[in-house]
């Protein structure tokens, strides 16, 4: 039976000599999610966007005695986000997945709260949903830049199942 392509598994470490970044380690089950992962990566060295994780060097470890490709990513650490900015993600997520709202399309009391104290998240959510790009929107995803720019972190939620998926075409 051929293992699921999402079947991804990860731990995140400190890198030793340098605190403004961190490692990603992923496990992946199948070859063509590690192929994915480095083409992803490979292009966001290559093209930084201001709206994801600055990444800086991707290395393919290679298949493991336990049936995974490993891979690990180094991207710059980044600073979590409050309870608040994190309830309003969730409330915009509900309503997206839930509803097919965008931001600006909903008017519960969290979210018109949100709007009046961090218009810069909304209007970092509206985009990342509009954009459709990214497909693991949840709290845990998005952490802030020594900027004050939101960002998405957890590479793996710009992989759609299928791999061919036109949602994941946009960077390839
Ligand atoms: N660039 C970063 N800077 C600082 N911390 C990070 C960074 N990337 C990840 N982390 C930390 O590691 C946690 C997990 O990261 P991530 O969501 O990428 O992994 P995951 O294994 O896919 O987790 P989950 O399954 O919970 O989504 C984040 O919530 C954050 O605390
Ligand atoms: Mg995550």
């Amino acid at each position: 039976m051929l293992a699921h392509p999402l079947n991804f598994q990860h731990n995140i470490a400190e890198l030793e000599d340098d605190s403004c970044k961190v490692r990603k380690t992923g496990l992946a089950s199948m070859l063509e999610t590690l192929v994915f992962m480095k083409t992803l990566c490979n292009f966001l060295i290559k093209n930084p966007d201001p709206t994801i994780v600055p990444v800086y060097a991707f290395q393919d470890c290679g298949w493991q005695s336990n049936g995974n490709y490993m891979y690990t990513y180094d991207m710059e650490r980044l600073i979590p986000l409050s309870r608040y900015e994190k309830k309003i993600i969730r409330s915009s997520a509900d309503g997206f997945f839930e509803r097919g709202l965008f931001p600006s399309e909903n008017h519960s009391e969290v979210i018109a709260d949100g709007k009046k104290d961090y218009p810069g998240l909304l209007e970092f959510l509206e985009n990342v949903m509009r954009l459709g790009h990214y497909g693991d929107i949840n709290e845990g995803n998005f952490m802030m830049d020594t900027m004050g720019q939101y960002r998405i972190i957890d590479l793996e939620g710009f992989y759609h199942v299928p791999l061919n998926h036109t949602k994941n075409l946009w960077f390839q």
